[in-house]
């Protein structure tokens, strides 16, 4: 999926002529709040897991499913989650992979180096190149919208570059090995 930033209050288009901006925030608030939540959840979940606590491990991921409906209503609402045609998903995905790519990380970068936060500016630098890469999954797609292709992705669970049939050896952007790439089908 495209990477949701913290675009925060000023991307917020069609609810923002009807609703009170005091709503509106909150909105906000709460879809970050989910969205921590359930990404979160799924990392308790790994942990219970390597512990042997499957049953545990469920409950985490059903509850991050969860919160991940009440994120993705409040993201409706602000009108960050319009659904349209796959084509248009598609070029929305992919303009949104390019922006972020080309000047949020890169800003992000700057700052992280201006301020010394080194471990910020390695998972900026892996985003930045893994959402360009998102981007030419999407601009492929568009070419003819994938109809005689089926087959599975790979994902990088270190950096999220995504590979299409095979996991490489190593990951180009982040060089881990091919265990720790997972299949989506
Ligand atoms: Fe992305
Ligand atoms: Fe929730
Ligand atoms: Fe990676």
């Amino acid at each position: 999926m495209a990477c949701i930033l913290p675009t925060g209050a000023k991307q917020i288009h069609e609810a923002e002529m009807t609703m009170d901006k005091k709503t509106n925030e909150n909105l906000y608030t709460a879809f970050v709040g989910e969205a921590k939540a359930h990404h979160r959840l799924l990392a308790f979940a790994r942990k219970a897991e390597e512990e042997g606590y499957d049953q545990v491990a469920k409950l985490f991921r059903a509850v991050a499913n969860a919160e991940g409906i009440h994120a993705e209503r409040h993201l409706r609402l602000l009108g960050e989650a319009v659904v349209r045609s796959t084509e248009r998903n598609l070029e929305y995905s992919f303009e949104q992979e390019t922006t972020v790519n080309q000047v949020y990380y890169p800003e992000f970068i700057r700052e992280a180096e201006a301020e010394g936060e080194s471990a910020a500016v390695v998972t900026f630098k892996h985003a930045r190149d893994v959402e360009e890469r998102h981007a030419e999954l999407y601009k492929r797609a568009l070419g003819a919208m994938l109809r005689e292709e089926t087959h599975d992705y790979h994902v990088c669970q270190v950096c999220g570059y995504v590979a299409e049939r095979e996991a490489p050896d190593e990951c180009p952007i982040c060089s881990a090995k091919r265990e720790h790439f997972r299949p989506v089908c």
